[in-house]
This record gives structure tokens, C-alpha cells and sequence, in this order.
């Protein structure tokens, strides 16, 4: 079937642009000499996962538990859940899952580490861990050299746990302006992270990891001699956001929505679909745009409700009718992910299959 005469809204993912992106990210880990272990929040899509994993990927990484335990149930066996796992609900669910698969995790905290210790050491077990590090995110992570130094020397003496390394999440690039401070972001995230990680070896303590990454840092702080793993996520599908942030170009872009043109006013148009087709995430810089209408660039979505696109026509440039359909960069690729049940893969122009997005949703 074309594409065209889906039902709408349709999220498409473009498999050609995908299998690209895969293979352009694979490619920067290997002319670097670093592994590269997605994180799939973006797609929550086993299958995308697999593709991954075919196209070189050393494991993957999860956000939840709960998109673990999807994985897993796909047959995915090597698994970062790169958040702080806390109460007994989780450490029981963790401890299952390690039966299953290699589980490893990241941590900051004692409390985080005591409780998963306590847990696997009851078992008999070890799970291994990356300690945490804050390359100026500001969210999770201990500051680098000597706080992350402190903290490792006291976790490496808990019984349940295996220390493997450092880990760190250089989001902050998303807030840069050009490509050269992104670029400058990237190597400062490496660099922080090797000197640390140089500093427990000098220590006598073992850190075989240094893995770091956001999608548009992760080609700079692959290049730093001394890492060892990359974790970008959105390169899958890229959006609206990463082209504003230099990491690909529109044509890149595999991710979209479709639409269909619902109401027509002289100065605007109204789309079948709003905040629960789009998300309600921003634009670049906090632009209240919210989402690329591919081939019109004088169309700009200015607002959302739940179920519609409010389009403005600047100037006076052609516009879509009622009933054609009209394609959609989002924003923000993870939170569409998120909202929708089932993407239709295409090739070309030509809709080829259905897919479940079999992790959505799991908040736990
Ligand atoms: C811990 C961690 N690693 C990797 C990523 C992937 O980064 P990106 O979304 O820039 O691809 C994220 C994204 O939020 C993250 O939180």
C-alpha cells in the first residue's frame, strides 16, 4: 500500500533512513575502537533492537526495568539500565532479570548501591555497575575526579556489587548553540571522564568502562583516546531537535507523522492530530513550534490541543487542501515513541509492515 492512504495520523518510521542511521553511528564507534551500546528509549522497539544489535551494537541500554524486562523477553540478553534503581519491588524484579540475562546498572548513591548489594549478595550474586558521573547535566552523577573517586573507593568494598566503570550523559548539548561548543561539550565529556577513570586505576581500582554519550556529542567523545563505550539513542530516527543541534540533516530524518488536513482558514490549517499524536515537547530553544511539515516550509505548527495541529500559512505560499495528508518531523522522537501503539515501516513511498512498540509506556 502507499503510504498516502494509510489512516491518519500514522506514525512511519523510514526503514531505508533508518538502516542508514544505524549503520553511519556503528560506524563511528568502530573507526573509533569503542563499543557502541544504544539506548533504546527512543524507539521501545525490540525489533529496532535486534537491527541494532545486527548492525555491531555490544548491548543495549534501557532506562526502566520495565523495558528491560520487554527486551529481555525478545531475546535481548545484554542490558544497561542506566537509572537508579530504588525499593524492594525493583530489586526483586532486578534479581529475576539477572537470572535471565547480563544486567548491569549505573548508580550515585550509597543508599542505591547498599540496596542493590544487599539484594544480590543474598542471592549469592554480583551485579555489575557503573558509577555515575555529572559532566554538567546536573541530574544524576557525582562530580567528576575526586567526589566519584570517594564514592567508588567506599561502593568497590560492597559484597553484591562489581564495579566495571564510569558512565555519563552529556545532555546539556542540548541547550548549545553551535556546532563547535557542541563538539567542545563532547571532547570536555571524555576528557572528564578518562582523567577520573585514570584516577581510581592510579588507586589500584579496575574501571575496564568509560562510556558516555548523547546523540550529538557522541562522535566528539568517541574521538577521546581512553573511552570505551557510546550510548546515543535518538541517531535511530533523529527529529527536529538533532537537526537544530547539527547531529544529522532533514533527509536523515525517519521518524514522522502523518496527517491529514482537517479545516482550512484563510491563515491557518488544522491537523488531525495534536499533543497526543505529537507530545507537547518544544522546539529547538524552547521555540513553541511543535514539529517540521515536511516540503512546506511556510507552515508552522504553532500550537497543540489533544486531537489538533494548529498550522499557521505565512505569507502567501501554497497550502495543502482538506483531506491531503502532510507529514511531520516531531520534535522530540522518544516522546512519540512513547504515545503511540504501533508504527507502519516504509521503504520509499510503499508502507511494508507493522510493528509494536512493545515498550512503551513503562514508566516502572
Ligand atoms: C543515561 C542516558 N544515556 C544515553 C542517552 C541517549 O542520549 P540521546 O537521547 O541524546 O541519544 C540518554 C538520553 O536521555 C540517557 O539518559
Amino acid at each position: 500500500m502507499n503510504k498516502f492512504e494509510l489512516d491518519t495520523p500514522a506514525l512511519l518510521i523510514d526503514f531505508d533512513k533508518l538502516e542508514n542511521n544505524l549503520a553511519a553511528m556503528q560506524k563511528i564507534a568502530n573507526d573509533n575502537g569503542v563499543k557502541l551500546r544504544p539506548h533504546t528509549k527512543t524507539h521501545k522497539t525490540p525489533y529496532i533492537a535486534h537491527k541494532q544489535m545486527r548492525a555491531g551494537a555490544r548491548g543495549v541500554t534501557v532506562a526502566k526495568l520495565g523495558e528491560a524486562e520487554v527486551m529481555n523477553a525478545a531475546g535481548l540478553d545484554d542490558l544497561l539500565i542506566a537509572f537508579p534503581l530504588q525499593g524492594a519491588a525493583k530489586m526483586e524484579r532486578l534479581l529475576r532479570l539477572a537470572e535471565r540475562a547480563a544486567v548491569r546498572v549505573s548508580l550515585d548513591s550509597f543508599p542505591v548501591a547498599q540496596a542493590i548489594s544487599d539484594a544480590a549478595a543474598a542471592r549469592g550474586i554480583k551485579i555489575p555497575f557503573y558509577v555515575e558521573v555529572d559532566t554538567g547535566l546536573h541530574r544524576v552523577g557525582l562530580a567528576p575526579r575526586q567526589a566519584t573517586r570517594d564514592f567508588v573507593r567506599a561502593a568497590t568494598k560492597l559484597r553484591g556489587i562489581e564495579f566495571i566503570g564510569l558512565l555519563t550523559h552529556a545532555g546539556q548539548a542540548y541547550a548549545a548553540k553551535t556546532l563547535d561548543e557542541i563538539a567542545a561539550l563532547g571532547k570536555n565529556e571524555g576528557a572528564l571522564m578518562v582523567e577520573t577513570a585514570e584516577m581510581l586505576r592510579a588507586d589500584g581500582i579496575a574501571t575496564p568502562e568509560v562510556s558516555v554519550g548523547s546523540t550529538p556529542t557522541a562522535r566528539f567523545a568517541a574521538q577521546v583516546q581512553g573511552v570505551t563505550e557510546i550510548r546515543p539513542g535518538t541517531y535511530v530516527f533523529y527529529d527536529t531537535m538533532q537537526v537544530h543541534k547539527f547531529a544529522c540533516v532533514w533527509d536523515d530524518c525517519a521518524q514522522t507523522v502523518l496527517f491529514t488536513v482537517v479545516a482550512k482558514h484563510p491563515d491557518r490549517l488544522i491537523f488531525d492530530g495534536g499533543s497526543k499524536t505529537l507530545s507537547s515537547d518544544r522546539g529547538p530553544d524552547g521555540a513553541a513550534t511543535f514539529g517540521t511539515v515536511v516540503g512546506f516550509p511556510h507552515l508552522e505548527i504553532y500550537a497543540l490541543s489533544e486531537e489538533h495541529a494548529h498550522v499557521k500559512i505565512i505569507g502567501d505560499g501554497a497550502a495543502p487542501n482538506i483531506g491531503d495528508k502532510v507529514q511531520v518531523i516531531p520534535n522530540h522522537a522518544c516522546a512519540v515513541m512513547n504515545l503511540h501503539d504501533q508504527f507502519i515501516a516504509t521503504r520509499g513511498d510503499e508502507a511494508i509492515g507493522s510493528f509494536e512498540i512493545a515498550a512503551r509506556g513503562k514508566i516502572r
